[in-house]
């Protein structure tokens, strides 16, 4: 058995190689993004690109668990990341605490990641205190769009100081690394060079210690949805839609099933029709 990447192990890369992530959210994507990359995060992006929802607010923590459950069958090498989902932990400590201690024990990740800076310094000591790695995540954090009013750039010009005292506050509270989302790239650099924890920039520039992506953006499965800081490696979506098409039209004009989709009396009558 290979030994899984830890928190630790992450943490130890800052300034020497990139760390490379991407969300999955299946047990077979898992497998892939494991042999290839050095996290793989569970994030509450799964409720917008497999479940339809207009934003990440209304995922909740059985859909984190399910879906951490299914990556976990795939991963092997990397470090498994799982999000903690909107109003699973800005209470406080303790409903914090006890909502991550059930995704890290019903799901077997090795940590978790919630959103937000100085706000949530003194939950992210509690959790790192009691044997749960933090990954945390400053800049645009999603599950804040209505306070935000939009997913716009973040850290331009003066905003950019209260982002940077965000990150150092979540590297002093214990953290093991933190995402930096939609951040203009001096900022980005700023705080690489000021933590003493890696940046995983996602829209954050070069200048962080990683990068991360939703892997479905990757992959162009979700067609509507081309933010200027994703790079698209495939046309998934597309291709889908060509082959969901001529099944139909096979089906309609009766080319399909063929003879060797079925399955006779004789299993030696029609090609590949054994039972
Ligand atoms: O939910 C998510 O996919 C994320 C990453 C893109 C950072 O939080
Ligand atoms: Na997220």
């Amino acid at each position: 058995e290979t030994k899984a990447l830890t928190p630790p192990d992450i943490a130890d890369r800052k300034g020497r190689t990139p760390i490379v992530c991407l969300t999955a959210y299946t047990t077979p994507v898992a497998r892939i993004v494991d042999r290839h990359c050095d996290v793989v995060l569970v994030g509450d992006s799964v409720g917008m690109v497999l479940h339809g929802l207009p934003s990440t607010l209304g995922v909740t923590l059985e859909m984190m668990i399910l879906h951490g459950q299914a990556v976990r069958r795939g991963v092997e090498r990397a470090l498994l990341v799982v999000d903690m989902p909107f109003g699973s932990y800005e209470e406080g400590p303790a409903q914090a605490f006890r909502n991550a201690a059930r995704l890290m024990t019903e799901t077997g990740c090795a940590a978790v990641k919630l959103e937000g800076g100085e706000s949530m310094a003194e939950t992210i000591r509690f959790l790192t205190g009691r044997g749960i790695p933090v990954m945390a995540h400053v800049g645009l954090t999603p599950q804040a769009v209505n306070t935000f009013g939009g997913y716009k750039v973040q850290g331009r010009g003066e905003a950019g100081e209260r982002i940077l005292r965000d990150a150092v506050a979540v590297a002093e509270a214990g953290a093991f690394s933190v995402v930096l989302e939609k951040v203009v790239e001096p900022l980005a650099r700023k705080i690489t060079q000021t933590i003493a924890i890696p940046t995983i920039g996602i829209g954050a520039s070069a200048a962080c210690d990683g990068q991360i992506l939703v892997v479905d953006d990757v992959l162009g499965q979700f067609a509507d949805f081309r933010p200027k800081f994703v790079k698209r490696y495939a046309e998934l979506g597309r291709d889908a839609e060509t082959a969901i098409a001529a099944y139909a039209a096979d089906v309609r004009e009766h080319r399909f099933p063929a003879s060797e989709h079925v399955f006779g009396d004789n299993p030696k009558a029609i090609k590949g029709g054994a039972a």
